[in-house]
């Protein structure tokens, strides 16, 4: 018999509480717990499974390519392993499967193979947690990791990077700003994502705003 479905879930959980011990500050657990949340409060609003939902959002970053040399199946790999460990429905673990497959900005590059209402959830609730205050704070926490300045006025940003080169950039954390987290706010799918993106998306431009100008010196 299958388990119930909040078991399944606190299941999840505490397995990916576990893994992510350690984790770097923008993919650790608190980064899931928050993930989790939005997607808990846009899924309500739209006719998607809400296991699919949680499942895909608690376990969309268990194992992140850029940390395991560009690997892009680890990350459905270990949710499939974990999952088909605590006896979830064939068709519940595929399609979570898909949804961590094809959920990622980088993904984005390419014409997706796979959506889903479920998918579209997860995806507005991740990308909701890369802007505003804590998009601003992940991010600089992001580049400090990678030893990147802040910002370089003669490093223009790019806005035109091919997946490669978003991959492997080592440009200042100021330019991913332009590169991605502004574009964002147009690129989210389910109206409350996008009523929340708005409102977080003016505060990162009135942020950049204070940026440049004590950059200057002008305040
Ligand atoms: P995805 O979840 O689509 O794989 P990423 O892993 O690229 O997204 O991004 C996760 C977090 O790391 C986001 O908050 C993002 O802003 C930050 N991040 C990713 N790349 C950079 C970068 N080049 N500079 C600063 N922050 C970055
Ligand atoms: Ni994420």
């Amino acid at each position: 018999m299958l388990i119930e479905d909040g078991q399944l879930i606190d299941k999840t959980a505490e397995y990916v509480r576990q893994t992510l011990q350690g984790a770097e500050a923008g993919h650790d657990w608190w980064h899931i717990q928050r993930v989790w949340n939005n997607a808990k409060l846009i899924g309500r609003q739209e006719a998607v499974d809400m296991l699919v939902v949680e499942l895909a959002a608690l376990l969309h970053d268990i194992a992140d390519s850029k940390f395991y040399g560009g690997d892009e199946e680890i990350g459905p790999e270990m949710a499939g392993l974990f999952l088909r460990s605590i006896d979830t429905d064939a068709a519940i673990v595929e399609h979570v499967q898909q949804i961590i497959r094809n959920m990622s900005f980088k993904a984005s590059f390419e014409k997706l193979s796979f959506t889903s209402p479920e998918l579209q959830v997860v995806q507005d609730a991740d990308r909701l947690d890369a802007i505003g205050a804590i998009g601003i704070a992940r991010a600089f926490t992001y580049g400090g990791f990678k030893n990147r300045e802040m910002h370089n006025p003669d490093i223009a940003p790019n806005l035109n990077m091919s997946k490669e080169e978003y991959k492997n950039t080592s440009a200042p954390t100021i330019n991913h700003f332009h590169e991605k987290l502004l574009l964002l706010k147009d690129r989210m799918n389910t109206s409350t994502g996008k009523m929340i993106a708005q409102q977080r998306h003016a505060f990162m431009e009135q942020y950049l705003e204070q940026f440049y100008a004590e950059w200057e010196g002008l305040k």
